[in-house]
Order: structure tokens, then sequence, then C-alpha cells
């Protein structure tokens, strides 16, 4: 059987060996990927993947409770992170309260929030009430509107000052670890050095404590848009596509069902 992974265990791996996340969203895959990784996060980006929106700013807590439900049922010895979606953690009070739904209605392990220095003492307050916290910093995806698009972080002296006080702040407000997206590998690289929480990367290169990917991105379910930083791992679209064309031909010259498929 697979060793859950914990707080603990997670943080003991920094400078020992690379942690694997990877996301899910139904029980199904969480089942497939359950065995080959360290976390699975169902993180807010089910709103573009699953349920087909341009970003993942309309999920709502309804959505992340249910998906993480889902996943926690097809892998129920992974650690499971749930996303917190956009305006439920505005502030202390609306973040512990919707936190603590997601732990009375989810077996889920903790939550994930975007944000760095300024959402320091939400994190804090979280951590003090018995809510286990990913922090996520540099590119946040829940920022797409407010900043215009999706933008790679850490190229002006400015952003990489500001990226190390995001992670120190994240670490010292109580998180366990922490996503970095989409920022220049050298300053990703700088900010792992000067934390003691194990940082995940996304976008952010190799030298990170980890790195997670979107599922349906790095099995090539995706055929929109590939950002740079995605290997496809599979081109699961061609798949999908292949085997439902040869099903619809089959059904189409009566050669599927076959007696072998008939009781
Ligand atoms: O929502 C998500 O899938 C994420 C990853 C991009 C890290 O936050």
């Amino acid at each position: 059987m697979i060793k859950k992974m914990t707080i603990t265990s997670i943080k003991k791996t920094k400078g020992v060996r690379p942690l694997v996340m990877i996301t899910a969203y139904d029980a199904l895959f969480a089942r497939l990927v359950e065995p080959s990784s360290d976390m699975i996060l169902v993180g807010d980006s089910l709103n573009m993947t699953f349920a087909g929106k341009d970003d993942t700013l309309s999920s709502t807590i309804e959505q992340m409770i249910y998906h993480t439900n889902a996943v926690c049922m097809g892998a129920k010895n992974s650690f499971v992170i749930c996303d917190m979606p956009f305006g439920t953690y505005i502030n202390k009070n609306t973040a512990l309260l919707n936190a603590i739904k997601v732990f009375q209605e989810t077996p889920a392990d903790c939550i994930k929030i975007e944000g760095g220095e300024d959402k320091a003492e939400i994190i804090k307050h979280l951590c003090d009430n018995g809510i286990a916290v990913c922090g996520h910093i540099g590119l946040l995806p829940q920022a797409v509107r407010s900043e215009g698009g999706y933008k790679v972080k850490g190229k002006t002296d400015e952003e990489q000052l500001q990226l190390i006080k995001d992670a120190k702040a994240v670490e010292n407000a109580g998180a366990f670890c922490m996503v970095i997206e989409g920022v220049k590998a050298e300053i990703a690289a700088e900010i792992t050095k000067c934390v003691d929480i194990p940082v995940i990367g996304i976008g952010a290169g190799a030298d990170v404590d980890g790195q997670v990917l979107v599922f349906s991105d790095m099995l090539g379910f995706y055929e929109e848009f590939t950002p740079k930083f995605v290997k496809k791992y599979l081109d699961g679209a061609t798949l999908v596509k292949d085997a439902v064309k040869n099903y619809a031909d089959e059904v189409s010259t009566k050669t599927f069902p076959k007696k072998e498929h008939t009781y």
C-alpha cells in the first residue's frame, strides 16, 4: 500500500528528494495518478480544464468541495490539497470560515491560497486555527484579470525582491510548503534556498524542491494552448479522438458489438 505523505514527511523532503505534485479533479484520474505522486492538487484550474471557462475566477467553494471529495474517494492514500477559489479568502474571517467548511466537508489535508506578503496575516490566522496551508507565489492565476494576462514574474530587480519577501512571509506565517509559478528560473532557485519549507515549481525551472503540472496539460488532453513550461508525457487528445473514431466506425459498420460483448 502507498504510504500517505504528511506535512512532516513533506517538509522532510527538502534537500533530500524532489516532490511530485499533479492536479486531479475526479476519482478516476486521482486513482491513476496516486501511485506516482506525493501530493494531489485539486486546483481551481478545474474551472478551465473541467468546466471549460476562460480562467479560474468563477470557481466556487462548493465546486472545490465536490471535486476534492471525488479525488479523496479515488486516492485514499494521497495527500490532497484543496485550492481556495477567488474571493474566498479576502480577509481573515472569510478565509477561516471557508477553510473550515473545506475541512469539515472533505478529507482534504490542506488548502492552498494565492499570494505572498499581502496574504501573510490570513495564512497565519488559518495556521493558528488548525488549517494546514500551502502557499502560492509568483504568477497568480487569480490575478489574470487585474493584471491583464498571465505575466511571468521576477524579470525586474523590484519583482525579484518582492518574490523573496513573499516567500519569507509565507513561510513565517506558517505555511508548510508553497507553489511558485511562472518565475524566472534563477530567482526561483534563490527563493528555494532562502526558505526552509519545500518550494514546488510550475514554470519555475529545475532548481526547486519539486514540480507540479496540471494533468490535462501533461497528458496532452488540452489542445488549445501549451505553455512553454509544459512537457506532454502523452498525446491524450489524439489517443482519445482516435479511439472514439474507431468506436464510431465500428458502430456504423455494425462490427461492434461482437459475440464476446453480447449476453
Ligand atoms: O489551480 C491549479 O491547478 C494550480 C496549479 C497551476 C499550481 O494552482
